[in-house]
C-alpha cells in the first residue's frame, strides 16, 4: 500500500491563530506597478488556502523589487485586488504596527504588509525589525522558494525567532523539495535543464549541482551571454556577469569531461537600445559588438522545442526567452 503523507502545515492547529506567511511574491510588474504574470501568487494560493480553511487568519509579507526608496510602483498594495478576487478579504497596511493591530481583529482573512524592502531593516538584517514582524505570527510559514538564498531579516532572522513547534515550510517549498529530491536520485533520463535569468551565480551553481544527472543543458539569455563571454565570444552589451567568467570556464570544462550536451542558441534577438522596454529587434547569428542580446531568435525556438519533445524530465530555471518578444517564445511551445 502507498503510504499517505501529510503536509505538516496541515496538522498545526490553526483555528484562530495569526499565522504569518513569509511568500515570494516578486513577479513582473508594469511601471504603473501592475501585475504582468500572476504564477508566484497562483503557485502560492494552495498554502493560503489551506490556512484559510483549517481557521488561520494570514498575515502575508512579501518583498517586491529591489527599491532604492518608497518607489509607490513597487508597492504591495496594488496586489489587494488579486487576494480579494480569490475570496480572500483583504487588509493592506502600511507598517508592522498597523499589520499587528488588524491581525488581532476578525474583520478579515488576510493582512498584507506593505513591501519588505520599504523597510531598511529588511535588507539589513536589523534584530529589531525580526522582533517586530515576529509578533505578527503566532505560527510562521516560511513559503518564499524563490527567494532562499537571500540572507535577508524575513527569510532568515525571522524563523530563529519562532520554536520548532510554531513554524514550518508551506506547500510551494515542500512540492519544490519533493521535486528537487527526485531530481537529484534518480531522474528518468533523458533529463533536460533549460536555465535562463540573469543571476549567474546561482544559475551556474544549479547547474554545476546536477551535471551528474543531467543529460543536456539548454542556457538561455540573460546566462547565456555569461557563458559565451566566458569562451571568448562576442556578445556586444548584453548582460554579463564579469565575476562569473572564471566559474563559467570551469563548469564548461566540467560538462565536457562528464559528457553533458550544453547546447547553446543559434541565433538571436539584437537591439541597439536597452533590454527593458519592448524595442525593435532584429536576429542574427553573431552578436555585434554594439548591440544587446535581449532573446534568443526563431531558429533556437525550434532547436529547443526538438530538445524538449525528446525529454523525459525537465527542469525549467529561471525566465528562458523574453516575455516581450511572445512571438519567439512560441515557436517552442
Ligand atoms: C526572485 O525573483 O528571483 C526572488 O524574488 C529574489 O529576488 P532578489 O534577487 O531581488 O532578492
Amino acid at each position: 500500500m502507498k503510504a499517505i503523507t501529510t503536509s505538516r502545515l496541515a496538522t498545526l492547529p490553526l483555528d484562530g491563530k495569526r499565522v504569518l506567511v513569509r511568500a515570494d511574491l516578486n513577479v513582473a510588474r508594469t511601471k504603473t506597478g501592475k501585475i504582468e504574470n500572476d504564477f508566484k501568487f497562483e503557485a502560492l494560493l494552495p498554502t493560503l488556502q489551506l490556512i484559510k480553511l483549517r481557521g488561520g487568519k494570514i498575515i502575508l509579507i512579501t518583498h517586491s523589487g529591489r527599491p532604492e526608496e518608497n518607489d509607490q510602483n513597487l508597492s504591495t498594495e496594488q496586489f489587494v485586488t488579486w487576494f480579494k478576487e480569490r475570496d480572500f478579504s483583504t487588509y493592506f497596511a502600511k507598517t508592522p504596527t498597523e499589520a499587528l493591530k488588524e491581525s488581532k481583529t476578525d474583520q478579515y482573512d488576510l493582512v498584507l504588509l506593505e513591501n519588505l524592502r520599504f523597510f531598511p531593516g529588511e535588507v539589513n538584517r536589523d534584530p529589531e525589525f525580526a522582533d517586530e514582524l515576529k509578533k505578527l505570527g503566532t505560527y510562521f510559514v516560511q513559503d518564499a522558494f524563490g527567494s532562499l538564498h537571500r540572507d535577508h531579516t524575513s527569510m532568515t532572522l525571522l524563523a530563529e525567532r519562532f520554536d520548532a513547534e510554531h513554524k514550518t515550510i508551506g506547500l510551494l517549498i515542500e512540492k519544490e523539495l519533493a521535486l528537487l529530491n527526485y531530481l537529484k536520485k534518480d531522474p528518468k533520463q533523458p533529463f533536460l535543464l533549460i536555465v535562463g535569468g540573469n543571476k549567474a551565480k546561482t544559475k551556474l551553481h544549479l547547474i554545476e549541482q546536477l551535471l551528474d544527472k543531467v543529460h543536456t543543458v539548454l542556457p538561455s539569455p540573460a546566462l547565456v551571454f555569461t557563458l559565451l563571454k566566458a569562451q571568448g565570444i562576442e556578445v556586444g552589451k548584453s548582460l554579463v556577469d564579469e565575476s562569473c567568467l572564471e566559474t563559467a570556464r570551469s563548469l564548461l570544462k566540467k560538462s565536457e569531461e562528464k559528457g553533458v550536451n550544453i547546447i547553446f542558441p543559434i541565433d538571436y534577438l539584437i537591439t541597439p537600445k536597452s533590454f527593458e522596454t519592448p524595442v525593435p529587434v532584429e536576429v542574427c547569428k553573431k552578436i555585434p559588438p554594439d548591440a544587446t542580446g535581449v532573446s534568443f531568435g526563431p531558429e533556437t525556438a525550434a532547436l529547443f522545442k526538438h530538445c524538449i519533445l525528446q525529454a523525459r524530465t525537465i527542469l525549467l530555471n529561471g525566465i528562458s526567452g523574453n516575455q516581450h518578444y511572445p512571438e519567439t517564445l512560441q515557436g517552442m511551445r
